[in-house]
């Protein structure tokens, strides 16, 4: 099934996360370590506590992206949370996959454990966060490397939502970021992608365009979306390649109230997207 044993493993990110930038966009600022605690502007009923370290790698800190998708998803998609069986990608200290996994417990959500994903040098920190939050039954934490073979928990789980904040920075690793997201709707075609970042260089738009290849990819409604765009964040759903060739077969009729009311009140319908570049 997964071809990624073909692509050539490109070296991830330094683990600096000056790394990310250019010099089109202002240098983030470097948090030494510690300890923070986030509610997503107030979307969360108990606030996330997270240790930020960014020694192991630039995930040990919180991203735009990451706090933008994280509101998003607390939001507006929560009934497609409720029940769903989410992975996260690319999760750093945990952010956004611990802030879901934090509300849908409050909510009494109990089975399908959420997974949490990131190369080896974040697990450790992870881990830390899971228990920092007493999350320890509702999520694991486990190494996703892009492009490389999906665990098999992975497999066994076959995730109908996917989450990946900030995941678009390093240009080689594009490709094997690819490969997963092909793999994950490999598994399951149903499969929805939530997708979010930040644009720092004009190179971030060529993932858009090799996924718009691929995907069925969507501007996500969001009230803040003015304010967001200014900021070149960019907030995605991706489905699978089925479902392109289904809505190229059927272009959308797309009736906004009924999807609204489809999805729930939470969920105003996904726009075609128009991705000002
Ligand atoms: C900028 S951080 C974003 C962290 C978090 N999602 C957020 O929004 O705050 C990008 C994350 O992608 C991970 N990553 C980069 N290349 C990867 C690869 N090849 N396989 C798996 N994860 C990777 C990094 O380790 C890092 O934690």
């Amino acid at each position: 099934m997964q071809s990624s044993q073909q692509i050539e493993a490109a070296p991830s990110p330094p683990l600096n996360p000056l790394a990310i930038t250019e010099e089109l966009t202002p240098l983030p600022q470097l948090k030494s370590a510690g300890d923070t605690q986030v509610q997503f502007e107030g979307q969360l009923s108990r606030p996330l506590r997270l240790h930020e370290d960014v020694r192991t790698g630039c995930g040990g800190q919180t991203w735009p992206a990451g706090m933008l998708m994280g509101k998003h998803l607390l939001r507006y998609q929560i009934d497609t949370l409720r029940d769903a069986r989410i992975l996260e990608l690319g999760a750093g200290g945990g952010l956004v996959g611990l802030g879901v996994a934090l509300e849908l417990e409050m909510m009494g959500r109990q089975n399908n454990k959420l997974l949490i994903t990131d190369q080896e040098e974040m697990l450790q920190l992870m881990r830390t966060n899971i228990g920092l939050n007493q999350l320890d039954d509702s999520v694991d934490a486990l190494i996703l490397n892009w492009g490389e073979p999906l665990p098999e928990i992975v497999v066994t789980q076959r995730p109908d939502v996917i989450i990946a904040a900030e995941c678009v920075y390093f240009e080689p690793a594009f490709p094997l970021l690819m490969q997963t997201l092909k793999d994950l709707f490999e598994l399951n075609e149903e499969a929805i992608v939530f997708f979010c970042f930040k644009k720092r260089r004009r190179a971030d738009l060529q993932f858009v365009k090799m996924a718009k290849k691929a995907f069925l990819v969507e501007e996500l409604y969001d009230e803040d979306r003015p304010i967001f765009e200014r900021q070149r964040l960019f907030l995605f759903s991706f489905r699978s390649p089925k479902a392109k060739a289904e809505a190229k077969k059927n272009p959308a009729k797309k009736d906004a109230k009924g999807d609204r009311e489809e999805a729930g009140r939470n969920s105003p319908p996904s726009l075609d997207v128009k991705v000002k570049m």
